[in-house]
């Protein structure tokens, strides 16, 4: 790790100590997935905040989850839920869904959390095709290559107001820069995550923003948007 890495992961530690109360279900999974070898993906403790505190200000009572990996960013927005709120999570991997299941309960939040194994485009289209009731706040983090046709289907599956989330939309640059290493993400994850970047900024029903984080995972970025209305003006307050 460069200093300045050691830095960027230091300051993480201080702001989640001044910030962040300690959390033994949440320090868990964590520790539960690295003992089952699977790598070090989950957010940081501050971008769960940070999910924690978008998912409120949007007072989302139905959140969508793409990409649900061992649960942890999955308790952040499950927390942030109001009393019956629901979250959906998609998972591929079924021992992944196991994982997370346990977290979830382990955590408190299983009672609201539904975690749904399989392809999740195909769920996607599944939900899509039942008509199921919008989400308020969707959080996509999941296969890169595939965010443009998350984000197809997720238009389909909000309404004017609601909040899409996304990870790791700087990837220290690799975005970007063919040249920049990328142990994690392969070619086509890349250009997932710039087609992405794209639509955020090219289809009109979408407000976006997109920022760079410098912490303890690293040089990445998340994307956060809002659905507009057909005429571009902005929803009542409610
Ligand atoms: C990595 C990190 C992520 O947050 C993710 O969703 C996928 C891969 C990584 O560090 O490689
Ligand atoms: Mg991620």
């Amino acid at each position: 790790m460069s200093d300045e890495a050691a830095a960027w992961k230091t300051i993480d530690e201080k702001l989640a100590d001044l910030l962040i109360e300690a959390d033994p279900a949440l320090d868990g999974v964590r520790e539960q997935a690295l003992s089952i070898g699977l790598p070090d993906h989950g957010i940081s403790a501050g971008q769960g905040r940070l999910l924690e505190v978008l998912a409120r200000a949007a007072g989302a009572g139905r959140i969508l989850e793409i990409g649900t990996f061992a649960g942890y960013s999955t308790i952040w927005l499950a927390r942030a839920l109001p009393f019956r709120g629901r979250l959906l999570t998609l998972e591929l991997d079924p021992a992944r869904a196991e994982l997370a299941r346990r977290n979830l309960e382990a955590a408190g939040v299983g009672g609201r959390v539904e975690v749904r194994v399989g392809d999740a485009l195909a769920a996607l289209d599944a939900l899509i095709a039942a008509g199921e009731e919008p989400f308020d706040l969707v959080f996509i983090d999941a296969d890169k290559e595939r965010n443009p046709e998350y984000l197809e289907r997720v238009l389909e599956l909000t309404c004017p107001g609601a909040t899409i989330v996304a990870d790791n939309v700087i990837r220290a640059g690799a975005v970007f820069d063919p040249e920049i290493e990328d142990p994690e993400l392969d070619a086509a994850g890349h250009e997932g995550l710039r087609r992405f970047l794209e639509l955020l900024g090219t289809d009109p029903r979408l407000d976006a923003a997109a920022f760079q984080t410098v912490g303890e995972k690293g040089h990445d970025g998340f994307a956060i948007a809002v659905v507009r209305r057909p005429d571009g003006s902005t929803p009542a307050l409610p």
